[in-house]
């Protein structure tokens, strides 16, 4: 039979920390065409400590692609309609590879890792005034155990196998949307060594002015150049696939995760936020061609740069370490849930903690403390607490969490935000989203299309310089249905449970005597 010709079509390549999945979207009209994913491992060697195998990242975009295009041609689609494919992906997780043999010398060390806590704070000690931000000038970014130049000085110094390829000129470093890119255009033969600005923006080792590596900062971390990959922009042409049903379709879009549900939720004005519910939780709030520095604990980052000579846009940044991963936690380790999903009715079937507060700091808390040394503390229990008190109080502290973001954002920003874009996992959770509502008193707004961290990275790479397929304007899509949640509870009794929170923070931070 003829297969239909549906017009030009692009891929989206997202890898998660929990998942990876591949998505194909129609073009001319933004529509989810279909898609496939699978889940990713985590392994935890030891406490703090959580890395993934960077060949079954690989495979898994592999697997995603080829079972997708099975999909699609199960729909009597065919697969030659794809154009364009984009890739967005965690940032900060940190990988080497030796280009001659084009393997991985250790595990990818995950965002989330721990192991670099001392060093941190031994960086950090030697600053004069003993400040975290001491490189935020050029970076953005507090010295933290969250981004790639404190991992990969760790690899270097620990992994001997990292260290002789640094010496014997062999490594390449890379965030995911590098080792992918490189090995899915050629890998040792022919694959290229690309990042862009956005994940560039996260390793610490970029400076956000010039937008370019900075001599000082490698210095700094004693981190050779010659093992960066080069930077793009977040949209043109890297290369094309080298392999499987798509090979020869130019990779032509990358955006860090984050970057790309800006993109996909159509943030290009100045002052547009949303906030991405993952595995972790992610505000980023647009504030045009020039950074904000901000004083209240956010980071400055580069949102994006849509072509090789268009300006970068950049974004205040609220990060949440723990926020899917709470309730993967509830399910994995406490056996209270046998799926993620179930957190809802338990927790609506009690509709309250009973004063009972879970702060999950299980890898420190970022913003707005950046404290590494906090740990998780569940507080206020009685002899009445049950496991539906506990599944309400993870979800909670998700809520209050952003709500401390979103304090910090109106505060740097000047212009409080008077409603909030969502996205991401768990705003599938209605409980979740009502909550958000009540405790940031403002309304929360969800569009129908959920996958807009794909739908960005796809925009990106269908509109770049030499595929040109996507047509779509932003306005375009400004008419997609949505999803509103009005504050429901009185701003005093929000005021009251939120300061509880902050109480409960405090017995979280400094946990650790040393
Ligand atoms: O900075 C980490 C972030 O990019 C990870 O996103 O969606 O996997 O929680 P996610």
């Amino acid at each position: 039979p003829e297969r239909m010709k549906t017009g030009p079509l692009v891929g989206a390549i997202d890898q998660g920390t929990s998942s990876t999945r591949f998505l194909v979207f129609n073009a001319k009209t933004a529509e989810l065409i279909s898609q496939h994913h699978v889940e990713i491992k985590q392994h935890f060697p030891k406490e703090g400590w959580v890395e993934q195998d960077p060949e079954e990242i690989l495979q898994s975009v592999y697997e995603c692609m080829e079972r997708t295009c099975e999909k699609l041609g199960q729909l009597d689609i065919d697969v030659s309609n794809i154009k364009a494919v984009g890739v967005t992906n965690q940032r900060e997780t940190t990988l080497v590879w030796d280009k001659e043999t084009g393997a991985p010398l250790y595990n990818a060390i995950v965002w989330l890792d721990l192991r670099t806590q001392s060093t941190v704070e031994r960086l950090i000690d030697k600053t004069p005034g003993k400040s975290k931000n001491h490189l935020k000038h050029k970076t953005g970014l507090p010295i933290s155990t969250y981004f790639s130049a404190v991992k990969l000085r760790w690899l270097m110094d620990n992994v001997e196998e990292v260290a002789e390829a640094v010496l014997t000129h062999r490594a390449m470093f890379g965030t995911v949307d590098s080792w992918l890119i490189w090995c899915l255009t050629g890998g040792r033969s022919g694959g290229v060594h690309v990042t862009d600005v956005t994940n560039a923006s996260r390793t610490m080792l970029f400076n956000i002015h010039t937008l370019n590596w900075d001599p000082e900062l490698c210095r700094y971390f004693d981190v050779p150049m010659e093992i960066l990959a080069e930077v793009k922009s977040s949209s043109e042409i890297y290369g094309s696939l080298s392999s499987g049903s798509l090979a020869g379709v130019p990779i032509s879009g990358c955006l860090g995760d984050q970057s790309a549900a800006l993109v996909g939720q159509m943030c290009f004005q100045d002052g547009q936020a949303k906030n991405t519910y993952g595995t972790g939780c992610f505000l980023l709030r647009n504030t045009g061609v020039e950074p904000v520095m901000s004083d209240h604990g956010l980071l400055t980052t580069v949102a994006y740069k849509l072509g090789k000579d268009t300006p970068a846009y950049y974004a205040l940044e609220g990060s949440v370490a723990i926020a899917g991963a709470v309730v993967r936690w509830l399910k994995d380790n406490m056996g209270i849930i046998r799926s993620s999903a179930e957190i809802e009715k338990l927790a609506g079937d009690v509709g309250s903690s009973y004063g009972c507060y879970f702060v999950p700091a299980f890898s420190g808390l970022y913003a707005p403390y950046w404290e590494p040394s906090a740990r998780g503390i569940i507080c206020g229990l009685t002899q009445f607490t049950n496991r539906s008190h506990l599944a309400f109080a993870a979800l909670e502290a998700v809520c209050f969490q952003t709500r401390e973001i979103l304090d910090a954002m109106n505060q740097d920003y000047g212009v409080p935000l008077s409603q909030l874009q969502v996205d991401g996992g768990m705003t599938t959770n209605r409980l979740l989203m009502q909550l958000q509502a009540d405790i940031l008193c403002v309304p929360v707004v969800k569009p129908s299309m959920s996958e807009t961290t794909a739908l960005g990275v796809a925009m990106a790479a269908g509109a770049a310089k030499g595929v040109g397929v996507w047509s779509l304007a932003p306005g375009d899509l400004a008419t997609v249905p949505t999803e509103r949640y009005q504050p429901q509870i009185n701003t005093e009794e929000s005021e009251f449970r939120y300061a509880r929170w902050k109480k409960a923070v405090q017995k979280a931070m400094n946990w650790e005597i040393t």
